[in-house]
């Protein structure tokens, strides 16, 4: 199961894909989650401290793995094409709640066709996670949907576009469905996030429905997770609204993969 967690910065893409991600560990899966975001923070949500991620090296950023993937005899010129099991197997960091974490670093726009060798070993190893691991995998995706374009994304079996009832966010989750439905992803569906009251339900089920995506959650408004976000605690394990609907979120990923 490969899912892409999606939408506007800041509507709660990093919670919903660790949250998600420690479930599906909890459940005895093997799983992999990957921070595919520019200014990564996902290690924090999955029960890392902050000294931790300090010291983690982005796989982008790690140019000894950058050159001895991609180096060839010839200046300028350097290999598309090798091996990535040794990345995964030694990069991946084990996160308190069993989840592998790999922490890409930034990439210039993972569909843009770049043929630098920091794009091309992250396409490699997203590319070889996504097509041929069995392991679940988890993408919290950079904001917007830059990254939608020819990119790795659209191999992914589900992808789950988060929003609140903001008009900006919604406009943005508009964007991506109709890329996603393009770039011929199975299934795409709606989180709705930080949902207060049936007002701010209907904004986002009216997009959905317009759009012809199913609501696969609401995750309500949840004071318990704003709070762990400022006092820099990881609520994963949280027992609280939010993370029960994720929960349901997860079900609703688990029945919908059997039809
Ligand atoms: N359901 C919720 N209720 C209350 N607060 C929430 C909820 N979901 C997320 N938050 C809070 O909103 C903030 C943004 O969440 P998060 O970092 O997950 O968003 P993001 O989409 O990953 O942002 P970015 O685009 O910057 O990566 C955090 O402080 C988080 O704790
Ligand atoms: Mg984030």
């Amino acid at each position: 199961m490969k899912i892409a967690v999606t939408g506007k910065g800041g509507v709660g893409k990093t919670f919903i894909a660790g949250t998600l991600a420690c479930q599906y560990a909890a459940a005895g899966n093997k799983t992999i989650a990957i921070d595919a975001d520019t200014s990564p923070n996902l290690a924090l949500t999955l029960g890392m401290s902050e000294a931790e991620l300090e010291k983690i090296t982005p796989i982008a950023q790690n140019t000894s793995i950058i050159e001895e993937k991609t180096r060839t005899d010839y200046p300028g010129v350097f290999k598309l094409v090798f091996t990535v099991d040794d990345i995964i197997k030694n990069q991946s960091i084990q996160t308190p709640c069993g989840v592998s974490l790999l922490v890409m670093g930034t990439i210039q726009s993972m569909g843009s066709g770049c043929a630098c060798p920091a794009n091309s070993v992250i396409r490699n190893l997203i590319g070889h996670l996504i097509t041929e691991s069995d392991e679940v995998i988890i993408l919290d995706m950079e904001a917007g949907i830059e990254h939608l374009g020819r990119g790795t994304a659209e191999h992914v079996d589900v992808m789950l576009i988060v929003t609140d009832a903001h008009q900006a966010s919604l406009v943005t989750a508009e964007r991506i469905a109709r890329l996603a439905r393009e770039g011929g992803i199975p299934r795409v569906a709606i989180v709705a996030n930080r949902v207060r009251g049936e007002e701010s339900f209907t904004r986002i089920s009216d997009v959905a429905k317009s759009l012809e995506i199913p609501i696969a959650s609401a995750i309500p408004y949840d004071e318990d997770i704003l709070d762990a976000g400022v006092r820099g605690i990881s609520p994963v394990h949280l027992d609280t609204p939010a993370t029960k609907a994720i929960t349901k979120l997860k079900n609703w990923i688990d029945g919908a993969s059997i039809t």
